[in-house]
């Protein structure tokens, strides 16, 4: 395949940046779209030119490093799949491909196509952990688990935390990602403990760092790579108003 790149470069946060354009002309078309960027570094490299930055580690759709908007959609054409798990099959020969870093003010640009997401720690260090007893671990039928219940959480907690359900969205919003995250452990009888302080610690972190609220346009479900559903985004503000409530009466 041959195919025209125009990707964003951007030396660091502060500079303006700006797309250049590259010629590929032998594109394997079983090669995943990182392996054509792996292809597009080796060629830059033996140019003496700077390759172009972006994140991976599992490639097989699991760890949610991977993060390029591809053709104005986050992880590209294919629903509920991850940028590492595209492949060129899926482009046509002669085409021409955008790619762009997840934009967000709370994911600033470090390199090129990779931005920090470390907003995302700090909301899960602010409030995703559950108590527990150090020791052996219990005996498994010890705490029962409604099936409709466990089926619920186990969809939530299939969030990566890769960050596209932000990049979709106009109001750069990351409540399918809280949701997901809150919904994932306010489901299970382990989350119980915690279930207000989590839910009101990781709105409020949520908020500090800069995201934007939910208008509701599902966009986030449209380009969440993992079917994440907005039903957890209606849970997370079910949580949220049980808790304050909770908090009022103490
Ligand atoms: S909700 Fe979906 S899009 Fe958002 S971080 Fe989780 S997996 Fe990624
Ligand atoms: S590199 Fe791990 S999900 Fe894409």
């Amino acid at each position: 395949m041959k195919l025209t790149l125009k990707v964003w470069r951007q030396k660091n946060s502060s500079d303006k940046g700006s797309f250049e354009t590259y010629q590929l002309d032998n594109v394997d078309v079983h090669a995943s779209f990182l392996e054509m960027f792996d292809v597009l570094n080796e060629t830059l490299i033996n140019e003496g030119k700077d390759p172009v930055a972006f994140d991976h580690d599992c490639r097989e759709g699991i760890c949610g490093t991977c993060s390029m908007v591809i053709n104005g959609r986050a992880h590209g054409p294919l629903q509920n799949t991850t940028t590492c798990q595209l492949h060129m099959r899926h482009f046509k020969d002669g085409d021409t491909i955008v790619v762009e870093p997840w934009r967000a003010k709370a994911f600033p640009v470090i390199k090129d196509l990779v931005v920090d997401r470390s907003a995302f720690d700090r909301i899960i260090e602010s409030g995703e952990y559950i108590s527990v007893n150090t020791g052996q671990a219990p005996e498994a039928n010890s705490i029962l688990v409604p099936k409709d219940k466990s089926e619920l959480a186990f969809d939530a907690a299939a969030c990566i935390g890769c960050g596209a359900c932000v990049a979709a969205c106009k109001n750069s919003s990351a409540m399918l990602f809280v949701g997901a995250k809150v919904s994932h452990l306010a489901l299970l009888p382990q989350g119980h403990p915690e279930q207000f302080t989590r839910v009101l610690s990781m709105v409020e972190q949520m908020d500090k760092e800069g995201f934007g609220g939910c208008t509701w346009t599902q966009a986030c479900e449209a380009e969440c790579p993992k079917g994440i559903s907005i039903s957890n985004i209606a849970r997370l503000n079910r949580e949220y108003l049980a808790a304050s409530l909770a908090l009022q009466k103490k």
